[in-house]
């Protein structure tokens, strides 16, 4: 008989001391490509990647886990592709807001997620007000999301409210209330934000990884937060 595989670290200590960990969840497409398959094909399996992470950060007891699922410049992409992003989404809260809700999963979106077909919009506020009592694991997803416009938003209602300071800035921020952003992980081996975070990044740690978006799971995520555990935070001190 096959052995079982060793359980992923659970509980306390498994998120290696970070509250906060984003993904830019990157290479669905050349997921697909090296299998001959469609593109939509990889954004279909990134979904399945997007389930077991959820679920290792929940096991590890990590706080907020944001991820990128669609920035503000994919509108640039063929209206198919983004029509078939749209639909994954839907079905994605359908199929899977129920077990959220039970493991008291809280999901907070950032972007304007109401550039998004009626429908979608319509589901996630549902999926918002459902869960917006919880509190475990907070699941941030980054919808329409670019950080500029993050930032030219936030500037702008700091400035109504009085000066522009790093904190009225920050309150302001499509990001408030979540904790600091401890890791920033990319898949696929791009290395850059393509407008993520830019004003949280600037004390994270930066974690790159070749894998392609869809090959992640709770294994890669534990891989990334040892990686994490090892690193001296100095935020510019000794
Ligand atoms: C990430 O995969 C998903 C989204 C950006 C929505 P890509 O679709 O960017 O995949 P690649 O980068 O083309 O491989
Ligand atoms: C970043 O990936 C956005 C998301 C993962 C949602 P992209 O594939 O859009 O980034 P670029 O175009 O390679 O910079
Ligand atoms: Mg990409």
């Amino acid at each position: 008989m096959a052995s079982k595989a060793a359980p992923l670290q659970s509980g306390s200590g498994a998120a290696r001391g970070a509250r906060h960990v984003a993904i830019i969840m990157d290479g669905n497409g050349r997921w697909a490509k090296k299998r001959l398959l469609p593109r939509a094909a990889g954004h279909k399996a990134g979904v399945d990647a997007v389930r077991k992470t959820v679920r290792a950060a929940q096991d590890m007891g990590l706080e907020c886990l944001t991820l990128y699922a669609f920035s503000s410049e994919n509108w640039k992409r063929p209206e198919q592709e983004i029509m078939e992003l749209t639909g994954l989404m839907k079905r994605f809260i359908k199929a899977d807001l129920d077990e959220f809700h039970s493991n008291n999963v809280r999901l907070r979106i950032i972007g304007n997620y109401t550039a998004f077909e009626p429908e979608a919009v319509e589901l996630i506020e549902g999926a918002l007000a459902k869960t917006a009592n919880n509190t475990g694991c907070t699941l941030v997803i980054a919808l329409n999301y670019g950080s500029q416009d993050e930032l030219v938003r936030a500037a702008n209602r700091a400035a109504q409210k009085g000066e522009i300071t790093l904190e009225a800035l920050e309150t302001e921020l499509d990001t408030a209330d979540l904790p600091p952003l401890d890791l920033l992980i990319r898949t696929s081996g791009e290395i850059r934000l393509s407008n993520f975070l830019l004003w949280q990044a600037a004390y994270a740690e930066l974690y790159f990884t070749d894998m392609l978006w869809p090959d992640f799971d709770g294994k890669a995520l534990a891989t990334a937060l040892e990686s994490f555990a090892g690193r001296e935070r100095r935020y510019g001190g000794l």
